[in-house]
């Protein structure tokens, strides 16, 4: 190497060496007869003197982040220079020689850790915001998180095996990014939106336990917590059940976050079924770094119009208790906030030192109540008045503080098979089609087809009492599926897998797809449960945001090396671009002007 040391390492015992540093200046100091330069790379810093008459008047020529390399000599700093905060704070080097490797233009941001360029400059000029050392602590924290991931699953047999890229639709519910073919004009392929068939196909091959830490693909709307291509840790065993891999899969949480955050986590982790998730918080990924839960007050209130009504429908009315006095204005506030999230109101009461007091103060026993609270109140039917409160209640505990606690890791399970989507008006499962069911709803599971003939033309027009009738339907049967949460987030998701083909169609059936349609998307998916498919179920990980919990950050985008930004552009290479015309014609393919 051209260098002896980093910019991170020298202390004093080196005292007396002639060594030699190379960086990037991160600051010069004039000073007349001397010039301090601050020399950064990876490691650190450290302090450069330059106190050579001809040296000083060569450091003139050298401007904020040029790449130099300088021989000098460490010495102890003296005793009013020390800064015991660095590494490198004791002692400074003497520059005998500089050389500069490299010039640099002035920078539209410096790369520190604060600074306030926006995120789209920062983006547009992602090589200089990787230089800043917060950037490259999140990948470095990155990289290792991957490092312990990979040893813990090869210690236990895991075959890390690569799968396609270039491939068929993958059902996660997404959108697919699909890619032409020149070889087979008119034809496509996807990108995989996971490698969920492949994995399951190495199971029946015989693999036993497969992992890949793997890109996949998705074409949906973006938020801070979703990247179009993001990162999967994903795993898939023969032979289990969903102890097993819960079981491993926290082991996996435990090395990573133990490792990184010297904290100790506590295994195993709580588990809650989805049901439970549902009434005590209102979300199927709760946040239980608070202890808020929410409460049924249906039988509790009486004499109030609207919610004596929802009552008689069969409707439940739901209390979430905030120890937070708010004012009429942030009622007014939380109330349009509870009817953007679909709720048809919000009702209150508020019982301080005792006194009961609000829209509902007379119509509910006060003395039931706990003290010191303001209950926000949603009645509706199905699971509208609980999602809506635990939406709320997920806010309201970042926004006034109400966390309690570090971290909350959490298995949440046994979600109903099925969902009914509102906005696609139709049934979806809840996970994804190759959940397995729990024995005791295959009896119900059996006659959802006769069921669903009845409730489907209601369903169609949204109609809530027929969602309502579904959706208990439905609760009872149960898919082998988890989800990891921590700290309120969706961390992982899978499930046992079902390993019969006939009840495999039979669930392809029931979410709407068609006898051409199964054959055709997944005819060479089913074929495989026809030769020896083994019992086998999984999981995935999203790698970006365990990185974001790691590193403290609430956007996966600050633990992504190039991301692409809310509209999916990646400002720094400027994709996705036009293209050749040639290329277009190779591929027959015509672009038609709006
Ligand atoms: P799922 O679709 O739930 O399951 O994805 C698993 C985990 O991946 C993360 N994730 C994302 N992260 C960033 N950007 C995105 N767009 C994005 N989408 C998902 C989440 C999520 O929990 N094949 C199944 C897994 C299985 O059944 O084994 C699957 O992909 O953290």
């Amino acid at each position: 190497m051209i260098r002896t040391h980093t910019c991170g390492e020298l202390n004093e015992s080196h005292i007396g060496q002639e060594v030699i540093l190379t960086g990037w200046i991160r600051r010069l100091r004039d000073i007349g007869a001397l010039t301090f330069i601050d020399l950064r790379d990876r490691y650190g810093r450290t302090q450069i003197v330059v106190e050579e008459p001809h040296l000083v008047e060569k450091a003139r020529e050298l401007g904020l982040e040029y790449v130099i390399k300088v021989k000098g000599t460490v010495r102890k700093r003296p005793e009013k220079d020390i800064n015991p905060e660095h590494p490198t704070g004791y002692i400074e080097v003497v520059a005998k020689e500089i050389e500069v490797l490299n010039e640099s233009k002035p920078l539209p941001f410096l790369p520190e850790d604060d600074i306030n360029a926006s995120e789209e400059t920062r983006l547009r000029w992602r090589f200089l915001d990787l230089r800043r050392p917060v950037m490259q602590k999140n990948l470095i924290i990155r990289s290792r998180a991957m490092n312990i991931t990979r040893n813990y699953l090869h210690e236990r047999g895991f075959v890390e095996v690569e799968t396609p890229f270039l491939t068929k639709s993958t059902p996660e519910g997404a959108r697919d990014f699909i890619v032409p073919s020149r070889l087979n004009p008119g034809k496509f392929y996807a990108l995989p939106q996971s490698p969920q068939l492949y994995k399951q196909t190495l199971m029946v091959s015989g693999f036993d336990r497969y992992f890949q830490i793997v890109k996949c693909f998705r074409d949906e709307d973006l938020r801070a917590d979703r990247q179009p291509e993001f990162t999967q840790i994903d795993l898939e065993m023969s032979f289990v059940d969903v102890e097993d891999v819960l079981e491993l899969t926290e082991g996996l949480i435990k090395s990573i976050f133990e490792d990184i955050l010297k904290i100790e986590v506590e295994t195993p982790f709580p588990r809650m079924t989805y049901e439970e998730a549902i009434k005590n918080y209102g979300s199927d990924k709760p946040d239980l770094r608070s202890s808020i839960r929410l409460i049924d007050i249906t039988e509790q209130v009486h004499g109030f119009g609207i919610v004596d009504s929802i009552r008689e429908k069969g409707g439940r009315v739901i209390a979430l208790p905030i120890p937070h006095n708010f004012s009429r204005k942030e009622i007014e506030n939380l109330r349009e906030e509870a009817i953007s999230l679909g709720a048809g109101g919000l009702l209150f009461f508020k019982k301080f030192e005792g006194k009961v007091s609000g829209q509902l103060a007379k119509y509910i026993n006060g003395e039931k109540f706990e003290d010191n609270r303001t209950y926000l109140v949603v009645a509706d039917l199905g699971e509208k008045p609980y999602k809506v409160l635990g939406e709320i209640r997920n806010r309201l505990i970042r926004r006034l503080n109400l966390i309690e606690k570090d971290w909350s890791f959490l298995w949440v399970k046994d979600f109903p098979i099925f969902e009914w989507n509102e906005d696609e008006k139709r049934i979806e499962p809840a996970h994804h089609m190759f959940t397995s069911i729990y024995e005791e709803g295959m009896e119900r599971f059996d006659k959802l087809e006769e069921k669903l003939e009845q409730l489907l033309p209601a369903l169609q027009e949204n109609d809530p009492i027929a969602i309502k009738e579904f959706s208990e339907y439905v609760a009872s049967i149960r898919g082998k599926q988890y989800d990891l949460v921590i700290n309120g987030n969706e961390i992982g998701s899978g499930s046992i897998r079902i390993h019969r083909r006939s009840l495999q169609e039979k669930v392809m059936h029931m979410i709407g797809l068609t006898d051409e349609e199964i054959e055709k998307r997944f005819g060479f998916f089913l074929r495989t449960l026809e030769y020896g498919a083994p019992p086998h179920g999984g999981i995935a990980l999203g790698f970006d945001r365990i990185v974001a919990l790691l590193t403290g950050n609430e956007s996966i985008r600050e633990v992504i090396a190039f991301p692409k930004t809310t509209t999916g552009q990646a400002l720094f290479e400027e994709a996705p671009s036009e293209v050749e015309e040639q290329l277009l014609r190779d591929l027959h393919i015509k672009i038609i002007e709006e």
